[in-house]
């Protein structure tokens, strides 16, 4: 029997919207987006549905890296807001029902982090072994050949103290030594800092680097990642998920475990794909390791299906599976597979079993934005230049509606907002109920009253490029129709039904005695009466 699920498992059932506040809504006119902007766009997390809100950092940062440098965990960047703004934020969506998620940046400070600078002062100084410094290998060159992330060497001379401090991101993000029980210890009283003034839960940045092989050994060349990108050219055997790593996330977990029903979701890009011990066999680790499966893999029917496959076979024992259709971080899903048919991916991502998690702007089918070469922000793209690794195109400003900026400022935007098209703002897209936007509100809708977290997954055979799955539970059954055939489909399924959903509104609860007529880039849900 299916139950539903109860409070301290919300996160299971829940849509969860990651905003990157800088390019979310500017209350201010200085063009950054900000706490007073999110509380003025409140109503549009509410009209959509969504459960839960992560925001990308908050907190002080010389912005190097766009918040994910930070100064001072336990505090705000002035730029954001105030700590009274963000507590009204909180009350506000508490109101509503919907939680908070705040973003954790373990891994790494920014380089004018006070523990840092008092780290690099001296060799004596008692936060020295707070960051990872070495002396260089014999020949004077660096400890070993570990990459940064961001291009080159990953460490960095000291020239006041005469040795190297590591780094996997910026030369300005310096690495924190996790093996050192004193930033362990600092690092949970940070998480305890804003779970007891109410967020619920986080997001952990990076969260498999926490640890590197503590014998410095160099990381093998791999052979399959010539074309790559230069910081891809070694395998991270010994500077990415190492054991120990685990052992530190089951502590994060145990402190996040000390408040009620707070939630962990997490980064871990790892080589193998296989996010299973992220999640912890006896002892917890993550709730929702993420999985990127619908933004990097091909959507040719048979592969996508085999993906997916894939990951339930890596998860489904022992873990909850969740689903990502956008991030900060990587290629908006409307470029990658064109914007007729984000309808699908809304489809999928709100009826596959598992936690639903979207970036503004996806549920307007926002695409990346081309940034001329001299308004370009984003350090990876200006340091490893050439592959188009660059982030800025996923992470120009909300449009809010037609007219300046797109309401987004009044000001001058930190990022270009790119050529805006007639009908993809949030506005005029709440004025037409045939809109995407419409499309992820019922899904939404649809998902919290007919489908219940934990009913059955049933895979079906895919039939001429229209990839089929059922749920099946409380509601009865539903079979899920995604056409990614890239062309009309008629099937011949042999059952009754009616429509639930469509990516065709006007074919909703019409009902079904016959083949299904699938048009092009259609997906639906139907509700089966009979077969
Ligand atoms: C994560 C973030 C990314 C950031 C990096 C370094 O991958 O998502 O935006 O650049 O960590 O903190
Ligand atoms: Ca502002």
């Amino acid at each position: 029997m299916e139950q539903p699920a109860d409070d301290a498992e919300w996160w299971k059932h829940a849509v969860v919207y990651q905003v990157a506040p800088r390019s979310f809504h500017d209350s201010n006119g200085d063009g950054i987006g900000d706490l007073g902007g999110l509380l003025e766009r409140m109503d549009h997390f509410s009209w959509l549905g969504v459960d839960a809100v992560w925001l990308c950092p908050i907190y002080p940062t010389p912005n190097r890296d766009f918040g994910y440098d930070v100064s001072d965990f336990c505090a705000l960047a002035p730029e954001m807001g105030t700590m009274e703004q963000l507590d009204e934020l909180i009350a506000r969506l508490h109101e509503r029902d919907i939680r908070l998620l705040l973003d954790f940046v373990p891994n790494h400070t920014a380089d004018d982090h006070a523990w840092f600078r008092a780290s690099r002062s001296s060799r004596a100084d008692p936060q020295r072994d707070w960051y990872v410094w070495r002396d260089g290998a014999a020949n004077g060159g660096a400890p070993n050949n570990w990459l940064s992330r961001f291009g080159g060497s990953a460490w960095e001379w000291d020239e006041g103290t005469g040795q190297y401090y590591y780094h996997a991101f910026l030369k300005e993000q310096p690495d924190l030594n996790w093996y050192n029980p004193s930033v362990r210890a600092a690092m949970h009283d940070v998480l305890r800092f804003w779970l007891r003034r109410g967020v619920d839960g986080f997001r952990v940045d990076a969260a498999a680097v926490l640890a590197e092989d503590d014998l410095l050994r160099d990381d093998p060349p791999d052979p399959e990642a010539e074309e790559m990108p230069p910081p891809g050219r070694l395998k991270r055997a010994y500077s990415d998920d190492r054991p120990e790593t685990l052992g530190y996330i089951e502590e994060i977990r145990a402190v996040v475990d000390e408040f009620p029903d707070r939630v962990l979701l997490a980064e871990v890009d790892v080589a193998s794909g296989d996010p299973g011990r992220f999640y912890g066999f006896d002892t917890p680790r993550f709730h929702l390791p993420l999985n990127y499966v619908l933004l990097d893999c091909s959507w040719e029917p048979d592969a996508l299906g085999a993906e997916i496959d894939a990951y339930f076979a890596s998860v489904m024992s022992h873990g909850w599976p969740n689903w990502v259709i956008g991030s900060h971080d990587k290629p908006r899903i409307a470029s990658k597979i064109g914007y007729d048919k984000v309808g699908i991916a809304a489809v999928l991502l709100f009826t596959l079993p598992g936690t639903a998690i979207l970036y503004q702007g996806d549920e307007i089918g926002m695409p990346d934005v081309e940034i001329p070469r001299d308004r370009v922000r984003d350090p990876f793209a200006l340091r490893v230049p050439g592959f188009g690794l660059g982030r800025d195109p996923h992470r120009v400003p909300m449009r809010w509606s037609p007219g300046p900026n797109a309401d987004f400022t009044t000001g001058e935007p930190w990022l270009p907002m790119g050529a805006i098209e007639s009908g993809s703002t949030v506005a005029e897209q709440a004025a037409d109920e045939m809109s995407l936007l419409h499309l992820f509100r019922r899904l939404i809708r649809f998902r919290h009253s007919a489908l219940c977290p934990r009913d059955s997954f049933r895979p079906w055979r895919n039939q001429a490029g229209v990839m089929l799955f059922e749920r099946h539970g409380r509601a009865g059954r539903h079979l899920v129709a995604a056409n990614l055939s890239g062309g009309r489909r008629l099937l011949d399924l042999k059952l009754r039904g009616t429509v639930a959903i469509s990516t065709r509104p006007d074919r909703e609860a019409t009902r079904l005695d016959g083949p299904l007529e699938l048009k092009r880039d259609e997906a639906l849900v139907l509700h089966i009466e009979s077969d």
